[in-house]
C-alpha cells in the first residue's frame, strides 16, 4: 500500500497538471470563533478531466471552489497553495486573478441569476465579456455570442440574443449561463450544483450538453452535485468530502463499485442501480456533521461511524492510496 508515492490526488511534480491544490485551508472568522471550512485538502486535476465533488451540506464543497477562484466572503481566508497552469493563485493581485477568472476559469452556479444581470440583454452581457477580456470589436463579439448560444442549443440564437434573462425558461437560462461561462473558452469550468433547480429531463439535457462541450472544447470540469446520477454521467474521478477534508477519492466506476470509506458507503446506501432511472440523491446518514468551529482531533466522521476503532477519535487518518488512484482516509483500511 502506498502512502507517499500517490499519483493522485497529491501527485508528482514532473508534469504540472492544470490545477494543483496543496494543503488548502480555508477559515472564516466569525463572532463565535474560527470556522474551519476546508482543511488541509490536496488534489490535482488534469487537462480534460472531470472531477465530481460530493458530500453532505456544509462539507466545504462550495468554499473549496470559491477559494480556487478567490471569491470567498470577506471574513474568509485561504492558505496553502493553488496552482493553476503552474501559476500560484493564492496571494495573487485581484486584478490578475480577475483576468484569469474571466478568461481561463468559467463558473456556473445553481441560480443563473447570480451571474446574469436582469436589467441587461443577453447580447450586452455576452458581448461585453468578449470585448473586455478578449479585446474584440462589437460585431465580432456578437457573432461569437451567437455561435456560443448555438453551441448550447438555444434555438433562434440571433433573435434570442436581444432578450432579457427573465424572458428565458429555467433550463434555457441555465444554458445561457453555460454559454457565458464558455465564451472565452476556459481551461477549467467550475459548476456548483448547476442542475439542482431543474427538472430531471432538463437536467439530463444539461449534463449531455456539458459532456458534448467538453469534447468540443477540451476543458476540465469540477462538478459539485448532490446527485449521483449526474456524478455517474459526467465524472472521471470523484472526490467525497467530509468536514472540509477528502475522505475518499477514486475513479468514478471504482467509487460506485467498491466504496472504501464508511462515509462513502453510507452515502451510496440504498442508491438504485446507476443504469436505472430513479432517486439518485445521496442517502442521509444518521447523526450530525462535525462542528467546524471545533474540529475533533481524530477522524471527523468517528461519531457517526459504525465501524470506528479506538484510534479514530484520537488520530486523524491519512489519505492512503489503497488501489491505483483510489484513496481513502480511514484507520480501518490502514489496518487491513
Ligand atoms: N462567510 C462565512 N462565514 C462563516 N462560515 C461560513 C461562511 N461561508 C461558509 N461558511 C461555512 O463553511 C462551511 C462549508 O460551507 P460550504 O458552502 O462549502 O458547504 P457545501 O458543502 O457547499 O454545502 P451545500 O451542499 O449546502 O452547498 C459551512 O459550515 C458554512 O456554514
Ligand atoms: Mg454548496
Amino acid at each position: 500500500m502506498k502512502t507517499t508515492q500517490a499519483t493522485k490526488p497529491a501527485g508528482d511534480t514532473r508534469n504540472p497538471p492544470l490545477l494543483e491544490v496543496n494543503k488548502l485551508r480555508t477559515v472564516f472568522r466569525t463572532n463565535d470563533g474560527e470556522v474551519y471550512a476546508v482543511n488541509d485538502l490536496s488534489f490535482r486535476l488534469e487537462k480534460g478531466e472531470t472531477l465530481g465533488v460530493v458530500g453532505e451540506s456544509g462539507s466545504g464543497k462550495s468554499q473549496l471552489v470559491l477559494s480556487i477562484i478567490n471569491l470567498l466572503a470577506s471574513n474568509g481566508h485561504a492558505r496553502g497553495s493553488i496552482r493553476f497552469r503552474g501559476q500560484e493563485l493564492i496571494g495573487m493581485k485581484p486584478r490578475e486573478i480577475n483576468r484569469i477568472r474571466g478568461n481561463r476559469i468559467g463558473m456556473i452556479f445553481q441560480d443563473p441569476m447570480t451571474c446574469l444581470n436582469p436589467y441587461l440583454t443577453i447580447e450586452r452581457q455576452m458581448t461585453e465579456v468578449l470585448m473586455l477580456h478578449q479585446g474584440m470589436d462589437r460585431k465580432t463579439a456578437r457573432q461569437q455570442s451567437i455561435g456560443m448560444l448555438d453551441a448550447v442549443h438555444i434555438p433562434d440564437a440571433a433573435n434570442r440574443l436581444k432578450r432579457y434573462p427573465h424572458e428565458f425558461s429555467g433550463g434555457m437560462r441555465q444554458r445561457v449561463m453555460i454559454a457565458m461561462a464558455l465564451l472565452c473558452q476556459p481551461d477549467l469550468l467550475i459548476a456548483d450544483e448547476p442542475t439542482t433547480a431543474l427538472d430531471v429531463t432538463v437536467q439530463a439535457q444539461i449534463i449531455q450538453l456539458m459532456n458534448e462541450l467538453q469534447k468540443e472544447f477540451g476543458m476540465s470540469i469540477i462538478m459539485i452535485t448532490h446527485d449521483l446520477g449526474v456524478i455517474a454521467g459526467i465524472s472521471d474521478n470523484v472526490m467525497v468530502m467530509y468536514g472540509g477534508r477528502i475522505c475518499e477519492y477514486a475513479p468514478v466506476f471504482e467509487l460506485f463499485q467498491q466504496p472504501r470509506h464508511p462515509y462513502t458507503r453510507g452515502l451510496l446506501q440504498s442508491v438504485p442501480r446507476l443504469d436505472l432511472a430513479g432517486n439518485m440523491r445521496l442517502h442521509s446518514i444518521p447523526g450530525n456533521p462535525p462542528n467546524l468551529l471545533e474540529l475533533p482531533a481524530g477522524c471527523a466522521f468517528a461519531d457517526r461511524c459504525e465501524q470506528r476503532l479506538e484510534i479514530c477519535s484520537r488520530e486523524q487518518p491519512a489519505l492512503r492510496e489503497l488501489a491505483p488512484a483510489h484513496f481513502s482516509a480511514c484507520h480501518r483500511e490502514a489496518e487491513s
